[in-house]
């Protein structure tokens, strides 16, 4: 049995990841190949739990060391109870946010050592590596403007631009430490654009799959 491929998508909120997704999702099972969707954080139940956690705020504060950890969680759990056994089973897994998130968000914009994060990644899913990343990139004053028009902010969203630009900063870095496993997108262009970028990255895909 072939081991199905890991894709992740990821990127700052307002770049329209679930729209892409669903897109790419759909390319692939028309080639065949069965799909599981997931997110991070979340992904199982128990994981869903912990993401209820860390995106409400209410009175008593979550402090960053916190939010670190239980990301790590949910992760160590939804690769442990999803990801793993579908890949396995030969089924692809596209996530909506992985392990580059939390270099973004915790390294980039919280502010935490690299070495502490892939010490963790490495505790919480080791060798275990997307095929393929996609960044969906956006400047961040065109993202926030999508962002806001969908309601309440939680507890990532309240932050501030300066915070969004230092991730999606680390998101770029990333991208170009690792060309190999990232596709950029710029998702600053119409959704025809993009989707036309995502057909391409998926074409070459299943053309060796
Ligand atoms: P979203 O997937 O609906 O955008 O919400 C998840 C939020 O959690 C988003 O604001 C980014 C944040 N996040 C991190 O800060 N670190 C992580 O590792 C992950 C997976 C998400």
């Amino acid at each position: 049995m072939q081991r199905g491929l890991f894709i992740t998508f990821e990127g700052i909120e307002g770049v329209g990841k679930s729209t892409n997704i669903d897109y790419l999702a759909g390319l692939i099972e028309a080639h065949g190949h069965p799909v599981l969707r997931t997110r991070e954080p979340g992904g199982t139940p128990i994981a869903e739990d912990i993401r209820r956690i860390l995106k409400e705020h209410g009175d008593e504060p979550l402090p960053d060391v916190a939010e670190l950890l239980l990301l790590f969680a949910a992760r160590s759990i939804n690769v442990n109870n999803a990801i793993r056994p579908a890949l396995t089973s030969g089924t692809w897994v596209i996530s909506d946010r992985f392990t580059d998130s939390t270099r973004a968000y915790q390294g980039g914009g919280r502010g935490f050592p690299v070495e502490s994060i892939e010490w963790l990644a490495e505790l919480a899913h080791g060798d275990l590596q997307p095929d393929l990343t996609i960044l969906l990139d956006a400047p961040v004053d065109v993202a926030m403007q999508r962002a806001d028009r969908r309601g309440e902010p939680d507890r990532f969203e309240v932050e501030r631009a300066e915070f969004f630009d230092r991730v999606r900063q680390a998101y770029l870095q990333l991208a170009e430490r690792e060309p190999d496993r990232f596709a950029i997108v710029d998702c600053s262009r119409d959704l025809d654009a993009v989707r036309a970028a995502i057909s391409e990255i998926a074409e070459a895909l299943l053309l060796n799959n």
